[in-house]
């Protein structure tokens, strides 16, 4: 008997995690269909995946970039119907005909329809972790109540998820402790003063990995390992203090879990995130991803590092905002958020960005958010905090 065909929904399409996930999806063509895609800005971007993937849906962010690529879309007889705003980007990922839901929008605005989806009890595929460090316990409650299976895409995450057994109620008491990797970004052997003159240009060419300009720049500061430390709180249910990060500069091994009785698994590959991303599609089955194979015989070496502190002070934030008032974690990924756009902008030094999100956390106090309204507002208050701390560090 044939397996019926998984309907897809990829939010954030024409991204770098959105591109390897149709890379894969391409693959596959008996398992996968793509049901509906979203993109922001990349109208050309987008219309060439409604051409080659033939979509039901098309969803751009804004009604300008919509009538845009309604436009074409006519143009070239193509039958996706296209749609525009936040509305129609949950309907997508929420669509009763659909089976799974790629989360790979960047920042806080994926939160929405990361909920759409766990409310509808999809199989949500998380790339979008800010969405987790900002919706926390509600994102989870979410998932639960809505029946959803979570399955992490971020390749720290799916390592450990991999690495653990099927079962989530025996993780508590097997997990003695989660060691995230960490590359170091670009800047790991540069001396913490001189980062004052770093560019975007330099802040985004990531040693091993090709990604979106945002999470390279957290890459670049460490920031992006402060988010994980907070998705993996979450995702794996475990304490701050069992979680420890450690600099692995190969981004070979992709994270660990050392269990009760000492013993370590950890999970191995090239870097490249369409191994995460055929996991999370195929999960508990394996599919071919694409990716090169890792040689052994000619791996040099494999070195782990504890981080510097000094160099990457904005890790240690995951640890403060985890153990300090609920929302705490939105309101540093709010921060953040900004502070790297002014970055991107020019608009503020690279070795600012930990001042402007410091800033914020002292500024803004949240209050217990219980809802998705609350975290929205608390998010936007944050911002506005993070915009003038940016605006006074750029002086
Ligand atoms: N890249 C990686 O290797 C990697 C690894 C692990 C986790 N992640 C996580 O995955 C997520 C995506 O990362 P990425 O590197 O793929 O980012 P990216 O290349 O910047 O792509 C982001 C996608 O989101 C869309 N988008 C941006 N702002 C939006 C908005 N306000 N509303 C709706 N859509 C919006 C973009 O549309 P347009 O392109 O049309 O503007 C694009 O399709 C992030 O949360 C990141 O932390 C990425």
């Amino acid at each position: 008997m044939n397996t019926p065909k998984q309907r897809i929904t990829v939010l954030g399409s024409t991204g770098s995690v959105g591109v390897s996930t149709l890379d894969v999806i391409s693959r596959h063509p008996e398992r996968f269909e793509v049901f509906a895609l979203s993109a922001s800005t990349k109208v050309d971007e987008l219309l060439a995946q409604c051409a080659r993937f033939s979509p039901r849906y098309a969803v751009m962010a804004s009604a300008p970039h919509a009538a845009l690529l309604a436009e074409k879309i006519e143009q070239n007889n193509l039958k996706t119907t296209v749609l525009s705003g936040g509305d129609a980007i949950e309907k997508i990922a929420s669509h009763e005909e659909v089976d799974a839901v790629m989360a790979a929008i960047v920042g806080a605005a994926g939160l929405g329809p990361c909920l759409a989806a766990a409310r509808a009890g999809k199989r949500l595929l998380l790339a979008n972790k800010e969405a987790l460090v900002v919706g926390g316990e509600l994102f989870m409650r979410t998932v639960r109540e809505g029946g959803a299976t979570l399955l992490p895409i971020d390749s720290e995450h799916s390592a450990i998820f991999q690495s653990l057994p099927e079962d989530p109620s025996t993780w508590p008491r097997r997990i003695d402790k989660i060691i995230l990797t960490a590359s170091g970004g670009p800047f790991r052997t540069r001396a913490p003063d001189t980062l004052g003159t770093v560019t975007p240009e330099q802040a985004c060419a990531h040693p091993n990995w090709v990604m979106g300009r945002k999470i390279s720049v957290d890459s670049a500061t460490m920031m992006n390992k402060a988010l994980e430390v907070i998705e993996a709180r979450h995702l794996f249910g475990v304490l701050p203090e069992q979680i420890e990060v450690v600099i692995h500069p190969q981004s070979v091994v992709h994270s660990m879990v050392q269990f009760t009785d000492a013993s370590v698994i950890a999970q191995l590959g090239t870097p490249d995130m369409r191994v995460p991303i055929a996991v999370g599609l195929a999960w508990p089955e394996r599919i071919e991803s694409g990716a090169a194979r890792l040689d052994f015989r000619r791996m040099a070496s494999l070195s782990f590092d504890a981080p510097d502190a000094a160099l990457f002070p904005g890790l240690g934030l995951a640890w403060h905002a985890l153990r300090a008032a609920p929302g705490t974690t939105a309101v540093l990924n709010a921060a953040n958020e900004v502070a790297v756009e002014a970055f991107l902008d020019r608009r503020l030094r690279f070795d600012r960005i930990h001042a402007v999100n410091m800033e914020t956390l002292e500024t803004v106090s949240p209050s217990k958010p219980a809802s998705l309204a609350d975290l929205l507002a608390l998010d936007a208050s944050a911002r506005a905090a993070a915009n003038a701390a940016a605006l006074r560090f750029a002086a």
